[in-house]
């Protein structure tokens, strides 16, 4: 049994196995994510939430394929490739994988020194570019992402607190492809973590515990516990905080982020769509390959500063 109080109800097995298929398939039909037979490409982690989509996808019926981008993060990230990648043996499921120390010179401890940034920006910088190259390389319809209802309901305070009209924009479960971008979805937008995690057991899928050591203490996880907070207190307040949004607000923001309006020429580099003559990844590429390798431990140092 779980209890989920936002549902003011406990939850046998098979009825958690129900309400995550009904609360995805409703994501997906009300926010017109994909269609029966679009061919997909998930991007897995190896955590929790993007291997429990990657099963509700293909249990569904779903054409989905795996992409796993290896970071250089040390332990961790060789743990969560091994996950990933056990994960898609077990079933016959095809992985795409991308690692970016053989393939780009750079991985993300080096990358966060190097541009003295701190490590989760060049981190989320490399996914976005290279889910999107995959995805188009590929010839995929999407790329379908693991963000669930409390990273969501995170990003939203956020963004909320500092009124971030163009990134409130483009907080939508569903972003439309546009010249050189592929159409992105986030089917999870429904679930909680728990609910993912509750997923995971049931199904006996082996997912990687431990969260990234570099993200520890950020800002991000710390809106979570805000959020968590305020839940304990009123049960349910955190799906209305993030899906009245996207109900009400997101209408509203439509076609106003930056990103919208801007003109897009292609980088000379890599091709891909950008405001100035080489991409922000290709300078990060450029930046961060020069540099000597750090090692992870050095930049934990750089924690709770984001
Ligand atoms: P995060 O930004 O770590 O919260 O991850 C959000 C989503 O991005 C996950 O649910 C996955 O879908 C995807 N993701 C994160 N890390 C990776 C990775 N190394 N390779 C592929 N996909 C990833
Ligand atoms: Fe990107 Fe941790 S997963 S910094
Ligand atoms: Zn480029």
């Amino acid at each position: 049994m779980i209890d989920l109080p936002r549902h003011n109800a406990n939850f046998c097995a098979e009825h958690l196995l129900q309400l995550c298929r009904r609360q995805v398939d409703k994501a997906i039909h009300d926010h017109d994510m994909f269609a029966p037979d679009d061919r997909l490409l998930v991007a897995v982690s190896g955590g929790k939430d993007s291997l429990a989509l990657w099963d509700i996808l293909v249990e569904a019926g779903y054409r989905a394929d795996g992409l796993y981008v290896g970071l250089g993060i040390g332990d961790y990230s060789d743990a969560s490739g091994d996950h990933v990648r056990a994960f898609a043996t077990e079933r016959g499921l095809h992985l795409v994988e991308v690692d970016l120390r053989e393939q780009y010179g750079y991985d993300i401890p080096t990358a966060s020194r190097a541009t003295r940034r701190v490590p989760c920006s060049a981190c989320g910088m490399s996914k976005r570019h290279l889910f999107d190259k995959a995805a188009i390389d590929g010839g995929y319809d999407a790329v379908v992402t693991g963000h669930n209802l409390d990273d969501e309901a995170a990003v939203l305070l956020g963004n909320v607190l500092r009124w971030d009209v163009d990134h409130l924009a483009r907080q939508a479960p569903v972003l439309p492809a546009r010249a050189g971008f592929p159409r992105k979805a986030k089917p999870l937008v429904r679930l909680t973590e728990r609910e993912t995690a509750a997923w995971c057991l049931i199904r006996g899928i082996d997912y990687l515990v431990e969260e990234c050591p570099i993200a520890a203490g950020n800002r991000h996880l710390h809106h979570k516990s805000v959020l968590n907070a305020i839940e304990e207190e009123s049960p349910s307040s955190k799906s209305a905080f993030y899906l009245e949004f996207v109900d009400k607000m997101a209408p509203l923001l439509a076609g106003r982020s930056a990103a919208d309006a801007g003109e897009l020429t292609t980088c000379e580099r890599c091709g891909a769509p950008t405001t100035s003559e080489v991409c922000a990844f290709c300078r990060l590429v450029a930046t961060s390959a020069a540099h000597d390798p750090v090692p992870v431990e050095l930049v934990l140092g750089g924690r709770g500063r984001r």
